[in-house]
């Protein structure tokens, strides 16, 4: 089976786990805040303003509690979002607003923001689809002139950029996922970004039971070490040094993952330009970079089906991602939205990771010629 998605975890990161073994420090420790700063240096953030926390749908949900959102209030995110997006938003009470994409590279713009507006609103929760950052110029301006905050979750741009500004890093606050199914993986786990370091503070408490870090033996002198003080009613939701000593090794190489997602999509791209049914994702513009995280095709609908299945049966695993939100029941919302629409009934994201080898890469393309081919 060629998967979709795939970790590539070699030699080192065993090496690396086998070493916090030996420490009998498993939980949360100085491991964990390595990573931390590393990843901090990675983006070119300050440290002191970004968290690791257990995993992405955790941080979009402390940006939720951060901002305050609750009854009433409205957060505007694109339809085709990970669900957990939507959920943290619903979860405070709060409604939200989902908002077109463009067909294509379904990334929303501040033009398919803007109409979703509305006094109630207090935040946009964008994504940058498959790594490929949204137009960041128009979106930061929308929201600071509507004085509304902005949430980036970046779990799919773990090394893009937008005019040299990391995704994630752009708005108020951003997360990033290193779950399984992600570009660097860490088991599970995830970062918190956010711009003021009132925040920051807040969401460390937020993530670790209010404890802030004063507690047990790290207090100052005295016994009865037992004893601990909390300003906040956390969860515990934090890294521990086994999966940061995976991560630590999986950042170390994500220039070299990144390197052959890049060849992967450039290859696609070629063998698959003169395939007429097809459409392929726009051309990344030169002024970003793409993490390169979903490679997508588009074809009419039923040909779509017929086309996962076919490869399904023949051992090449595909996926759609997002279902749009506006389609989930559960959200109560039923008004089309006609690029998201479009791109959901037409779009098939195909195998993308970085240990697929030059001869998977034609298997895929083959088949999807071989596709057209059919006697049926
Ligand atoms: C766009 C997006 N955001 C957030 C998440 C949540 O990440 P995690 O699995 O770390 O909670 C995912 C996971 O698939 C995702 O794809």
């Amino acid at each position: 089976m060629i998967n979709v998605f795939q970790p590539e975890l070699r030699r080192e990161e065993l090496e690396a786990v086998e070493k916090v073994f030996a420490s009998n420090w498993v939980g949360k420790g100085k491991v964990t805040r390595e990573f931390e700063t590393r990843f901090a240096a990675w983006l070119g953030v300050r440290p002191d303003v970004l968290r690791s926390v257990q995993c992405c749908t955790e941080g979009l949900f402390q940006a939720m509690e951060l901002l305050g959102i609750g009854p009433d209030d409205e957060v505007v995110l694109p339809t085709i979002s990970f669900v957990g997006a939507g959920n943290a938003i619903a979860a405070r009470g709060a409604r939200p607003v989902f908002c077109d994409v463009q067909a294509r590279s379904l990334n929303p713009t501040a033009r398919t923001i803007e109409p979703m507006l509305t006094p109630k609103t207090k935040a946009v929760l964008l994504l940058h689809y498959g790594g490929v950052p949204c137009e960041m110029d128009a979106i930061v301006d929308l929201t600071a002139s509507s004085k509304i905050a902005l949430v980036e979750d970046s779990a799919c741009s773990v090394a893009s950029r937008y005019r040299g500004r990391a995704c994630g890093t752009m708005g108020d606050i951003g997360v990033w996922s290193f779950d399984a199914m992600k570009i660097l993986v860490a088991g599970d786990g995830g970062m918190v970004w956010c711009r003021h370091p009132d925040l920051a503070k807040k969401a460390e408490l937020g993530l670790n039971l209010g404890l802030g870090g004063v507690s047990g033996f790290s207090r100052e002198g005295g016994d009865r070490w037992w004893e601990f003080e909390i300003s906040g009613f956390g969860r515990r939701a934090i890294m521990n040094d086994i999966s940061s000593a995976i991560a630590i090794q999986q950042l170390a190489k994500l220039p070299q993952f990144i390197a052959r997602r890049r060849q992967i999509d450039e290859a696609y791209r070629k063998l698959l330009a003169d395939v007429s049914w097809l459409e392929l994702p726009p051309e990344i513009p030169d002024h970003v970079e793409s993490s390169y995280y979903f490679f997508w095709i588009q074809t009419a609908p039923p040909r779509r089906d017929g086309l996962a299945a076919f490869l399904r049966d023949r051992g090449i695993y595909t996926t759609f991602r997002y279902h749009p939100l506006h389609r989930v029941q559960a959200y109560g919302t039923t008004a089309g939205l006609p690029g998201a629409d479009l791109a959901a009934d037409r779009t098939l994201c195909i195998p993308l990771h970085h240990s697929l080898s030059d001869s998977d890469v034609d298997r895929v393309v083959s088949t999807i010629r071989a596709f057209h081919n059919r006697r049926v």
